[in-house]
């Protein structure tokens, strides 16, 4: 008898890479994909530790999944309820004695041990926790990505952070960092492929200090996978995020110049644009490295747009460095970008630090940050009125025969084309601009068919 799996994914894209993995291996024991909760009978929250709302939204959702196994239990049904992710990471056995109606707690090097965790715990006894990092990693132990949800797939190359900057819980919950064999990378981007997919996002918490072993002994970076990659007939569109300004080397640049399939979108995260404030998160960069390294992108790459994260009110932050930050956003000028306000982490140095700011402080220069990037974003999409694009058709619209896509710089287009299908690459005319997205006229048939009916 088949059972019901229901995963519910928070934070971050190699959440969502995890979630359809673990979906995966569950497979294999019999379990199919809901997308409702009401009828599941294995409920997955994937979480979130990067912020105290983040982490705080578990234990809520897990009220509710405790009272649907409530109810479902009074109909002689039962609910297992399993959390995975980085809140399953930081807190561990915490976690059953704040809710110990939790049946397993799964950290996220341990993904490939779920199906026998289920197993072990049966329907009777405590909870159990596995956050450990074990040796077998659990890229070899689950099975590859099946076909991908879409035309644009994740594929996770790298793991983990060795930088700990001061504010971040990622160091603690996703260990050290690791690199996927490039050997293993090229198999599952052509599974990917013949699956579909020909937009393929390299995933990594620090993605671009890839150094990964190389199917002839050496090692690759990035730039070198990324050249790898294009070589894959079909794969018209190469993505990567997240990266640290410390880990962009000569050759990244380069392949941001040479590869025509790496898209001119660049996640590049500065947090502040404050020398001290920088120096006291420990990002091991100055504002001016960041600006320089933006430069020598956009020299290689002249249509490359930009986006960022942003951290307001971090410990001692002046009104002198707040401005900095928005100065540093006046001369990079970005298409989009994410902006949070500062929140201590258990554990993390930045937590202890003297000087924590109140929170009207931060609430105040998040929304004049937000204000300035919002002005950016909103000229960067209107510079693309008259512009013809390529446009990689993701799903229909509204509409009869309307359908919605993405630039190559992520903004989402929506345009007539009752003859496309999903997967499709087009090229189109901007017409016009919407709140959050533009709007075009496709200019004729599609350079490459996508592989959905
Ligand atoms: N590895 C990525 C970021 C991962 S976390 C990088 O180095 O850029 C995603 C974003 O969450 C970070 O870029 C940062 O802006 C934000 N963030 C992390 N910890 C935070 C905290 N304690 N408070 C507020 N925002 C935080
Ligand atoms: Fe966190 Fe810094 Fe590592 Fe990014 S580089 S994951 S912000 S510690
Ligand atoms: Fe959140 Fe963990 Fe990703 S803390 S941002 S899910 S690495």
């Amino acid at each position: 008898m088949t059972k019901k799996l229901f995963i519910k994914t928070y934070g971050c894209q190699m959440n969502v890479y995890d979630s359809e993995r673990m979906a995966g291996a569950l497979s294999a024991h019999g379990y199919t994909a809901t997308d409702l909760i009401e009828e599941a009978d294995l409920v997955v929250l994937n979480t979130c530790h990067i912020r105290e709302k983040a982490a705080e939204k578990v234990y809520s959702e897990l009220g509710r999944v405790r009272q649907l196994r409530d109810r479902r239990r009074a109909d002689g049904q039962d609910v297992t309820i399993a959390v995975a992710g980085c809140v399953a990471q930081a807190e561990g056995e915490a976690m059953l004695q704040r809710a110990p109606f939790i049946d397993v707690v799964v950290g996220p090097q341990a993904y490939h041990r779920l199906p026998e965790m289920l197993a072990r715990r049966g329907n009777r006894g405590p909870g159990i926790v596995d956050t450990e990092f074990p040796i077998e990693s659990k890229f070899d132990e689950l099975p590859d990505a099946l076909v991908p949800a879409g035309p644009s797939a994740f594929l996770t190359i790298q793991e983990g952070c060795d930088k700990f900057c001061t504010f971040c819980v990622v160091p603690y919950t996703r260990g050290a960092e690791a690199s996927r064999p490039a050997g293993a990378i090229l198999r599952e981007a052509r599974t990917l492929v013949q699956g579909g997919a020909c937009e393929i996002t390299l995933l990594g918490q620090n993605v671009n200090a890839y150094r990964g072993t190389a199917p002839d002994g050496t090692g690759w970076g990035l730039g070198r996978l990324v050249r790898e990659l294009a070589e894959i007939p079909g794969l018209a569109r190469i993505r990567y995020t997240t990266s640290h300004p410390r880990d962009v080397d000569d050759d990244l640049i380069s392949a941001h110049r040479d590869v025509p399939q790496l898209m001119p979108f660049l996640h590049l995260p500065v947090q502040s644009g404050s020398d001290p404030i920088l120096k006291a998160m420990n990002r091991k960069h100055t504002a001016d490295d960041y600006l320089r390294i933006v430069e020598r992108l956009r020299d290689a790459r002249p249509d490359l747009a930009l986006s960022s994260d942003f951290i307001v009110g971090f410990p001692g932050e002046s009104d002198e460095d707040f401005r900095a930050t928005l100065r540093l956003v006046e001369r990079v000028g970005y298409a989009q970008a994410f902006s949070f306000k500062y929140s201590p982490r258990p554990g993390t140095p930045a937590s202890l630090m003297k000087k924590q700011l109140r929170d009207p402080v931060k609430t105040e220069r998040l929304a004049h940050l937000q204000e300035l990037l919002e002005v950016q974003r909103r000229s960067f999409d209107s510079a693309s009125i008259g512009v013809q694009m390529e446009v990689l058709i993701e799903r229909d619209g509204r509409d009869p025969g309307s359908k919605v896509g993405r630039s190559p710089w992520l903004q989402i287009v929506h345009l007539e084309g009752p003859d496309l299908r999903v997967g499709d690459l087009v090229t189109v005319e901007i017409e016009q601009l919407h709140a959050r997205s533009l709007g075009g006229r496709l200019l004729g048939p599609p350079a490459q068919r996508g592989r959905a009916a």
